[in-house]
């Protein structure tokens, strides 16, 4: 019985910035746990690369070149995978950005640009996947924020408003959706290293950042994978608006 709580076999996933980071690895989990994945980014050769590695776990993979700030994008997104797959089961909301800036010298611009991203592109994939899984009365969203959702760093007032408002966002849309029986929930990663950082964890400050985590170093992307499996699958279907920390501590400092 155990085995098939994980199984996802005959699911169908979208992973947004599944070309690189995160979402490759959340993508690669999903399809070894049995889902057929869809990724998307803005980058068509990212996402070339990962479905490549994706295919090798015997896996049907469709790649969308497609913006998450874009509506029209979304729209047409959504539109690709339905007549490819004929439905969603799973929704990843991982697509994300930075912004680091002190607010007296905050780009308005920039600030709107991780708020829109890191927001705005979640609310508008569920917006335009929900319909699909109200109408099959099953389905699992995961909004990807942040240990940032809680503890704070200085200069990353945009991130962590996002993030923080993503789980809020998260919990109303659990209560929402709860009567359809679909699963909305939160994965909070806390520090691994990819694009999004790795500038940052060169620097003396990042170094230093990593000697005061409780668990005294970086996450691995694989210690990400049984969160993502476990809140894509069956083994949570009584769980939702929840919020799970994979942080090694972090947001205990
Ligand atoms: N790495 C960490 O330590 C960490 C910790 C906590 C939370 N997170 C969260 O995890 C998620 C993934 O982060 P990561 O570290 O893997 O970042 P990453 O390596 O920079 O990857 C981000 C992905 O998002 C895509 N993306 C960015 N803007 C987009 C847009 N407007 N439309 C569609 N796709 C877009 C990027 O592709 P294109 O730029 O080519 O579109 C890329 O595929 C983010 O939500 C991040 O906030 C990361």
């Amino acid at each position: 019985m155990a085995a098939t709580w994980f199984d996802l076999t005959g699911r169908v996933a979208v992973v947004t910035g599944g070309g690189r980071g995160l979402g490759r690895t959340f993508a690669a989990a999903l399809a070894q746990a049995g889902a057929d994945v869809v990724i998307t980014s803005r980058t068509q050769s990212d996402l070339d690369t990962v479905a490549g590695e994706l295919r090798e776990h015997g896996r049907e993979v469709l790649t969308v070149c497609s913006d998450v700030t874009d509506e029209g994008s979304i729209e047409a997104m959504v539109r690709q995978v339905i007549a490819r797959f004929g439905q969603i089961d799973i929704l990843v909301n991982n697509a994300g950005v930075e912004g680091t800036a002190a607010i007296v010298d905050m780009d308005v611009r920039k600030w709107d640009q991780v708020l829109s991203v890191n927001l705005r592109g979640p609310m508008l994939c569920c917006k335009h996947v929900g319909p699909h899984m109200i109408q099959r009365r099953q389905g699992k969203v995961i909004n990807v924020s942040s240990a940032l959702a809680t503890v704070v760093a200085r200069y990353m007032s945009a991130y962590a408003a996002s993030k923080a408002a993503l789980v809020q966002f998260t919990r109303t849309l659990a209560l929402e959706w709860i009567r359809h029986n679909i699963q909305v929930n939160a994965l909070c990663p806390g520090y691994f290293l990819t694009s999004l950082n790795e500038e940052f964890f060169a620097s003396d400050t990042g170094r230093r950042l990593k000697e005061r985590l409780p668990i005294g170093r970086l996450g691995e992307a694989h210690e990400l994978e049984g969160a993502i499996v476990f809140l894509a699958s069956a083994a949570s279907s009584y769980v939702t608006g929840t919020t799970l920390y994979v942080d090694g501590g972090h947001s205990l400092a």
